[in-house]
């Protein structure tokens, strides 16, 4: 029998990795105070666990206190970092897979209001618009500063015993020497292509020094910025040529794209609705001029594209990162034969947008990064089989209903709608948000070879829920379009819900009121900008959608872009009244303290939801602990043991929105966390 392409061995000079899945650099803000603590081991151990066969660690894990973390990077220019290093190394080996760090210099690409305060450097004065840091153009004792601090983050990370190092060259200081965009210099480190790529081959070659000739080191390489101010595709090319010839570098990582703005970021991490694999083709070009071991990621999501890149030759390794983020066990899944239980990567990017906001976090795998708590494969459980009642199948009930059949339990869940899903079909109603009905379907697809039980058109009272006899219920009947904080006029509002379901057809002039910040209004907002009808979002904060992250709501301003939309701030939609055939909406403006009335032939309202929750209270004194949550163990992950009503019938808990309006990872959360001890 012929093996599968992706789990062929692959040599890379004197490593042996496993198969040819790999996880990519990726900064998930994990660090405990820039150290790749417990955490961050854990989270990369279970990707050797599930059978990996190369994590690359550390996201642009920076080698200067100049270059300060953007987003939780590793510090790797103190020594402390040795010992936690080699501690992940060590788990990471154990479990069979091969782990390397990327390095670099963020150059202008980070602020200088962190850390030490130290000026942001890069060759010349160029900001980054994404960053805003206005950098210092550099001295040559910067340049000699940061070749040794090179040098000395790659002499620590052998230390720590990992298998090789990847120089970040996208974006960071090494490639903004490289790029026309960002290098403006008159030295000799600008103007020819010698010149801007002298800076970079001093740190290969101080690097290459330091660590001797049998380390591994690699470099993730921008090959054309795809951008008329950037680096050419053959100005990339010719330096891929003299990486290789330059025998200092044993593996390409190929990018293709630049990363200084928001928009430009998403086409390098592109994600829901854009196509799959869009640079596959250009990495293979790279490999065949470079006949360079290549390594390449962006957007190859399902096994049957990893493999193509493969089989046809185009990489040598592939990277699946957000994949793995989704389910960190994808080899293992791809070598029992149990492909289709792998859980998907939808493309949200909420991992990488909520760096900046904390730590990375999957929109549908709440054990990602929480590996000390949350495990991502669910035991079956020791204990008595319980009959577990789930009423609601948006994504919280069906998580509950998941984890309970996993554990063993009997489960029925109770669904008011013809279909499950909630509020996850109407963002799928976004054409090209549609992807996202994957986090529903795999966990149907997963109850469904659980056992659990389904019940459609089911709207469950009291009585149907206590005719079941259950152990535990759970409530999870999500939330109704909020229009309540409207002083009057809720009945002429179209709310986001009756746009994206289809049951309002947008026409003519019409408003977005978006008082939630989210995805909610901006989807209802693209909706009616590609329907034809004249957009004006109105919304009552500072900037638009606050909530939604830098690499997600560019495609939504592209088609805002495409409609010529209006875009109004600080305006608190208090009123809506009839006039005529039309709407007027009145607005408070709290800076100008005056009233600004809009006319439009609807207006469309997005401010959350409010629980639905009147099933929740007809169960609560008939429960053991009356729907108490102890908040203590929840957090640390501790099963739940409230008996307040030790008369009670069943364990009760409410999850999702029916508790209050949030997001998808806030309610299959909920879900895990309640149910796994289950
Ligand atoms: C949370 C997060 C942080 C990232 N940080 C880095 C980084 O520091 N350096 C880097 O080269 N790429 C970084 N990336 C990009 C990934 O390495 C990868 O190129 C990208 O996710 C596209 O591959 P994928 O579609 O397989 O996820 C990051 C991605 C994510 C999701
Ligand atoms: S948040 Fe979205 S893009 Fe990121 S790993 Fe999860 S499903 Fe994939």
């Amino acid at each position: 029998m012929s093996v599968d392409p992706l789990l062929q061995p692959f040599q890379l000079r004197g490593l042996t990795l496993r198969n040819r899945l790999m996880s990519t650099a990726h900064e998930p803000a994990y660090t405990d105070d820039g150290m790749p603590k417990t955490r961050y081991r854990l989270y990369h151990a279970e990707k050797a666990r599930g059978g990996i066969a190369l994590t690359m660690i550390g996201g642009s894990s920076v080698v200067a206190p100049d270059s300060p973390q953007a987003f939780g990077n590793i510090l790797l220019y103190k020594d402390e970092c040795v010992r936690w290093l080699k501690e992940l190394a060590d788990d990471v080996h154990d479990k069979g897979a091969a782990v390397m760090i990327q390095i670099t210099h963020l150059g202008r690409r980070t602020s200088w209001s962190k850390d030490d305060w130290l000026p942001v450097i890069a060759p010349s004065h160029v900001r980054e618009p994404a960053h805003r840091a206005f950098p210092k153009a550099m001295e040559d004792w910067d340049i000699a500063r940061v070749i040794a601090a090179y040098a000395d983050a790659a002499e620590r990370v052998k230390a720590g015993g990992l298998d090789g190092v990847e120089f970040e060259c996208y974006g960071h200081l090494i490639d903004q020497f490289w790029s026309p965009a960002t290098n403006k210099r008159a030295d000799e480190y600008g103007g020819s292509i010698d010149n801007r790529l002298r800076f970079g081959m001093a740190v290969f070659e101080a690097v290459r020094r330091r660590v001797g000739p049998d380390f591994l080191i690699g470099a993730r390489l921008v090959c054309d910025e795809d951008w008329d101010r950037g680096l050419s595709r053959d100005e990339g090319m010719a330096i891929a040529r003299r990486l290789t010839r330059s025998g200092l570098i044993d593996f390409l990582n190929v990018i293709k794209g630049h990363i200084d703005s928001d928009e430009a970021l998403s086409r390098v991490i592109p994600g829901m609705g854009e196509r799959s694999a869009p640079h596959l083709d250009f990495a293979g070009e790279v490999r065949a001029e470079t006949r360079l071991p290549t390594f390449h990621a962006a957007r190859i999501q399902d096994v049957a594209t990893a493999r193509h890149a493969i089989a046809s030759g185009k990489l040598d390794m592939v990277g699946m990162t957000r994949a793995h983020m989704a389910d960190p066990h994808i080899a293992r899944k791809i070598a029992e034969g149990r492909e289709a239980e792998i859980r998907p990567c939808v493309g949200m990017g909420y991992c990488i947008d909520s760096i900046y906001a904390g730590q990375a976090v999957c929109i549908h795998n709440p054990a990602t990064g929480r590996e000390a708590t949350i495990p991502h494969l669910v035991p079956r459980s020791n204990g008595p089989k319980r009959k577990v009642v789930v009423v609601g199948a948006g994504p919280g009930g069906l998580e509950a209903a998941r984890v309970a059949g996993e554990r063993g339990h009997d489960v029925v869940v109770l669904e008011a709608a013809a279909r499950p899903g909630g509020q996850i079909v109407l963002a799928a109603a976004l054409k090209r948000r549609r992807e996202i009905i994957g986090v529903v379907d795999w966990r149907v697809r997963e109850c469904e070879r659980l056992g659990v039980v389904f019940r459609f058109n089911a709207f469950a009272g009291a009585d149907d829920v206590l005719g079941l006899d259950p152990d535990v219920v759970i409530i999870a009947t999500g939330g109704a379009p909020n229009i309540e904080f409207l002083d009057s006029g809720g009945e002429f509002a179209v709310t986001s819900w009756d746009l994206l379901s289809g049951a309002a057809r947008p026409g003519g002039e019409v408003i977005v009121y978006d008082d939630n910040g989210a995805h909610p209004g901006l989807s209802a907002a693209e909706y009616v900008a590609d329907s034809g009808a004249k957009l004006e979002i109105v919304t009552p904060e500072r900037m638009l959608a606050p909530d939604v992250g830098g690499t997600s709501y560019p495609p939504y301003f592209r088609a805002f872009s495409r409609a010529d939309a209006k875009v109004s701030l600080n305006l608190r939609l208090e009123s809506i009244a009839r006039r005529g055939n039309r709407v007027v909406g009145v607005f408070y403006d709290e800076y100008g303290r005056r009233r600004v009335e809009k006319e439009a032939d609807m207006i469309v309202v997005e401010h959350g939801a409010v629980p639905v929750d009147d099933l929740y209270f007809e169960l609560k004194e008939g429960s053991v602990n009356r729907g108490e949550v102890d908040y203590d163990a929840l957090i640390a992950g501790r099963p739940q043991t409230v008996r307040s009503n030790p008369g009670g019938g069943y364990r009760l808990f409410r999850i999702g929105d029916a508790v209050a309006s949030r997001n998808i990872h806030a309610a299959v959360y909920d879900a895990i966390r309640l149910m796994k001890d289950i």
